[in-house]
């Protein structure tokens, strides 16, 4: 079941976006590298490639995965911490991930630190809409972690209060799950 929520969440992503080979891309919750790998196949080899994720667990699959692969930098950071300089990506990317982030104001404001001024931001995560809210209410009763799923108005409220403009969305189901896709820039 994972397998096929990972396939439908990789496919949609990959069939919104656009990537040039000359530019610097950071996948910001990067997980075991699955996303990268498809990146790289698709659109690759990037100027820059980062993959970041502090789960170390995750970063050695993702590293073993990549090991043929030139020109990947790995990197443990939590969202709202991210140690890069200011200005660093033309994309960032994050996937499947930003419900888990503890503070999620700090992530955003890190994430615009790091993003280029004239760079693009996607976020695909789950849309807490409909009876999916009960299940959402179950997984954050049963896991572990944090499980804080957020809206695509409620993201898109956040994402504006930290100056990015949305350029296109889109909502979707899968199975038992809702998502939503955005892709925001930076306001000129
Ligand atoms: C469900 S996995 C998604 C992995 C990958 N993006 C994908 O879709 O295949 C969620 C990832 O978010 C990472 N994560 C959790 N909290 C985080 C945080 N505060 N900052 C950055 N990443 C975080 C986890 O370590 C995990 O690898």
């Amino acid at each position: 079941m994972y397998n096929a929520y990972l396939k439908n969440t990789h496919d949609h992503l990959l069939s919104k976006i656009d990537l040039s080979q000359h530019s610097s891309v950071l996948d910001v919750s990067a997980g075991t590298g699955l996303l990268a790998e498809e990146l790289i196949l698709k659109f690759g080899p990037f100027d820059q490639l980062v993959l970041n994720d502090p789960s170390t667990k995750m970063l050695e699959v993702a590293e073993k995965r990549l090991k043929t692969h030139n020109n990947i930098e790995f990197a443990g950071f939590f969202a709202e911490k991210l140690n890069f300089p200011e200005n660093t990506f033309d994309h960032i990317i994050c996937l499947n991930s930003f419900h888990y982030y503890a503070d999620q104001e700090k992530a955003m404001k890190q994430l615009k630190k790091v993003l280029k001024p004239d760079g693009t931001l996607w976020v695909q995560d789950w849309d807490r809409v409909g009876a999916f809210r009960i299940a959402i209410k179950l997984i954050d009763w049963l896991s572990p972690e944090n499980i804080n799923v957020r809206s695509l108005n409620e993201m898109k409220i956040l994402l504006d209060d930290h100056d990015f403009s949305i350029v296109e969305q889109n909502q979707w189901r899968f199975r038992w799950w809702n998502f939503f896709f955005i892709r925001a820039d930076l306001k000129k």
